[in-house]
């Protein structure tokens, strides 16, 4: 069921076209997660669903009440909407006990309790709770206005990089804590987020934003696997884009004859692999009568997961692959390796694109 419906949104700053025709559905206790480059029009769009910014054009539907219809619309504190913004904004002159307390009644019984109760759930110190936003770093203030935002039972909540000032393992936690609590709260999430991991392992659905339009809206399998163009499959990860001759379901390229995901397409045509598809096995001497066989030029060290160079020569001339590879049982510069392929190579919508 559509619980959020954008339709049409549109809107200018001057001469930028800050957002241009976005259409996106979101059900009901789900959580999107909005990426795209800075600039693409993220925080816009959170702004105009929250009501802090009024549309061109088209209509912001929540539950079936129209909340902007062009530059007609309710009034942000009437709309329900939690949203944490890129900066935190806190409110200075209050403690954060206050701040984290703003929004819920005065007088409710168990006000102090539900305040110890969030500022445990964004892991920080209860000894915090006396002290002003500018006694805490950026990444504490991030997460007593997540706190703030979840006191008041928002019906959607949108958080625009609540996570972004905090540490590896602190913010894969909070972003767990988080999505816990609003999943057991039943509230729908618009996540915008910078971190593709992040992206594929919050959300239900991915949105990619780009100069302001919107590229591709669906599953992060979907968005990972079957990106639309080249500029979306780099965005969510790494992607090994080779040009290849199509027939039969399957592409001829550096690495051999490969099967891919479009069977109906023929012809010259650029093709893409997840690294993880690749897999390195050592070789001894030259190797010669394997299929698809390459030199060691580089290794990059990177903990868990390495990237190493491999140049593949055949006979239409040579391809450079960048490889990622566990850390364990390394192959040597300059040694030989053969490359297998897993799955199948996709095939972007648009040819040439
Ligand atoms: N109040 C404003 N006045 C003028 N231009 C604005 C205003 N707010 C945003 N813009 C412009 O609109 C475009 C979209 O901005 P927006 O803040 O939505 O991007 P974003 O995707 O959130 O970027 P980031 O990832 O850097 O936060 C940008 O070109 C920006 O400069
Ligand atoms: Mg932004």
């Amino acid at each position: 069921m559509t619980f959020l419906a954008i339709k049409n949104i549109s809107k200018h700053y001057g001469p930028v076209h800050a957002l241009d025709n976005i259409d996106l559905s979101v059900a009901a206790g789900s959580r999107t997660a909005i990426v795209g480059p800075s600039g693409s029009g993220k925080t816009t769009l959170l702004r105009i669903i929250a009501g802090f910014e009024i549309p061109d054009a088209g209509q912001v539907v929540l539950e079936g009440e129209t909340l902007a219809d062009g530059t007609d619309a309710v009034p942000a504190h009437r709309r329900g909407i939690g949203i944490v913004s890129q900066d935190g904004a806190l409110f200075p002159h209050l403690s954060v006990a206050e701040n984290i307390g703003f929004g819920m009644e005065r007088g409710a019984h168990d006000r102090e309790q539900r305040i110890k109760g969030l500022i445990d759930m964004v892991e920080l110190d209860r000894g915090m709770l006396d002290r002003r936003p500018h006694q805490l770093s950026g990444g504490q203030q991030q997460r007593v206005a997540l706190a703030r935002a979840l006191g008041r039972k928002p019906r959607l909540m949108l958080l625009d990089e609540p996570f972004s000032a905090l540490d590896t393992g602190l913010r894969e936690n909070m972003r767990k804590a988080v999505a816990r609590v609003l999943q057991i709260a039943g509230i729908t999430t618009i996540l915008v987020t910078h971190d593709q991991a992040e992206a594929l392992s919050f959300a239900d659905q991915v949105a990619v934003l780009r100069d302001g339009k919107l590229v591709q809206a669906g599953t992060p399998q979907t968005l990972y696997l079957n990106p639309r163009d080249r500029e979306t499959a780099a965005f969510l990860g790494d992607a090994i884009l080779l040009p290849a001759d199509l027939g039969d379901g399957s592409s001829t390229c550096a690495l051999g004859t490969i099967p891919v995901d479009s069977d109906g397409r023929s012809g010259r045509a650029e093709i893409m692999l997840r690294p993880e598809q690749l897999r390195l096995s050592t070789i001894e001497g030259e190797g010669t009568g394997l299929a698809c066989v390459g030199k060691v030029t580089d290794i990059e060290f990177g903990g868990a997961v390495c990237t190493v160079t491999v140049v593949l020569s055949s006979a239409n001339g040579s391809e450079t692959l960048n490889i990622k590879s566990s850390g364990v049982g390394l192959p040597e510069i300059g040694s030989m390796v053969s490359v297998t392929v897993l799955g199948k190579a996709h095939v972007f919508e648009k040819p040439g694109s």
